[in-house]
């Protein structure tokens, strides 16, 4: 039978997936209140939300998933039927310098979340509910030349980001076997679009070669990564959450394989046209940099049991994908300006006047 949340408490709402997300379960569930726990780190922006300012089904709370008297307060308060987890440190490269926050925001503050919801599933203050992980597909560590990832796959991590993404998967699974706690967790290959914090590859190209800065591509370039549009990823995360069984693993992709050298010369050709530059001009700003350690060398999805299951499938080519996401880049140039100024981080000041 389909679930059909009332309340639904999203965590990390204000970063790049978690925001997409809220506005597109917000436009297809108009009668489900939506509370965003978001301590708004470095990554996290309201700005991403500001159409929703005012609008009585939405609200927005400043704080950690790690205060567990906080969240408590969220679950009971509001009724909540489910968690939709996005909250995380999420920057590879931030991990390899400082792997001791991604513990205990991913692997810690996950545990927290998972507690308090344990206690108020168990409470029965709501008739069903659901602890929905939002997972990744590092978590499978890498693959050779041919192969896919499925949900069979043994969990093989190897940066800081994608252990402590791993640990917090293998929580979700104890708080089901152990506790019964409905739980379901995805891992989704790399996204692209809207809202997309640019340090992130595709961002930080399209940010560059409107600037004209160096486009630093790691190694050989030859890394692969498998890309999906956030909205397909939305979309995803709202069919599992309305339809799978709790305690389903599923894996998000859409079959779509590029080497990081393929996805640079892209941005650059679109982007010639789009600036009015010279053909090959913008490639003329690709820079070999260092590798990445432990750089994963290759990610690709088999995401067959989502679709046999709950016929879910994308919608986005990558064509129409990226050149909408190019266009989206250049047509919110305030939003990137804000973010590369930091002048984002006023915003909950500017909207909130210090309160909730
Ligand atoms: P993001 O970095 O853009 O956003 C993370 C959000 O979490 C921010 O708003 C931040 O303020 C918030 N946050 C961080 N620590 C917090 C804490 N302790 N308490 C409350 N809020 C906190 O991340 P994203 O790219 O949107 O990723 C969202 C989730 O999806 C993550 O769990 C990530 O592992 C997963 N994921 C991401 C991708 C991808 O390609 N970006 C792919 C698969 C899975
Ligand atoms: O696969 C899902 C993961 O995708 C998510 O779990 C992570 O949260 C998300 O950040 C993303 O991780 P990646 O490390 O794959 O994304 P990133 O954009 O950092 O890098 C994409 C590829 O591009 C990767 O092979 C490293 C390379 N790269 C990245 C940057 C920032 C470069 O060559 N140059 C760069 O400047």
């Amino acid at each position: 039978m389909t679930f059909s949340p009332a309340s639904l408490a999203v965590t990390g709402g204000a970063g790049f997936i978690g925001s997409n997300f809220i506005h597109a379960f917000m436009a297809n569930n108009p009668a489900c209140r939506v509370v965003n726990l978001d301590s708004l780190t470095y990554a996290g922006n309201l700005k991403n939300l500001s159409a929703l300012a005012g609008n009585p089904m939405y609200r927005f709370v400043k704080g950690d998933i790690g205060d567990a008297a906080l969240v408590a307060e969220i679950l009971a308060g509001e009724k909540i039927d489910a968690v939709v987890h996005f909250a995380a440190e999420s920057h590879v490269d931030r991990s390899i310098t400082g792997p001791e926050i991604f513990v205990r925001t991913n692997v810690l503050g996950s545990q927290v979340l998972l507690e308090e919801s344990r206690k108020h599933w168990q409470s029965g203050a709501v008739p069903d509910f659901r602890f929905f992980q939002i997972s990744t597909d590092e978590v499978y560590g890498s693959l050779g030349d041919t192969g896919y990832f499925t949900e069979e796959t043994p969990l093989s991590p190897n940066s800081p980001y994608s252990a402590s993404k791993a640990g917090a998967d293998m929580l979700v699974r104890a708080y089901h076997e152990t506790y019964g706690l409905p739980t379901l967790n995805t891992r989704c290959s790399n996204n692209y679009g809207p809202y997309h914090f640019p340090e992130k590859l595709i961002p930080l190209l399209i940010h560059n070669i409107i600037n004209r800065k160096p486009l630093p591509v790691y190694g050989d370039g030859r890394n692969v990564r498998d890309w999906l549009h956030v909205l397909d990823h939305a979309q995803a995360i709202e069919t599992i959450l309305k339809e799978a069984v709790p305690g389903s693993v599923y894996n998000i992709g859409g079959n779509n394989e590029w080497k990081n050298i393929d996805i640079v010369n892209l941005v650059c050709d679109l982007l010639d046209g789009r600036l009015e530059r010279d053909p090959g001009e913008n490639r003329r700003l690709i820079t070999f940099v260092k590798d990445r350690p432990g750089h994963d060398r290759r990610y690709a999805i088999d995401a067959t049991r989502l679709k046999q299951d709950l016929g879910w499938v994308p919608s986005y080519t990558f064509e129409s994908g990226i050149s909408e996401t190019i266009d989206w880049y250049l047509a919110n140039q305030e939003w990137v300006n804000d973010v590369t100024s930091g002048s984002y981080r006023e915003y909950y000041e500017i909207q909130y006047g210090g309160r909730q």
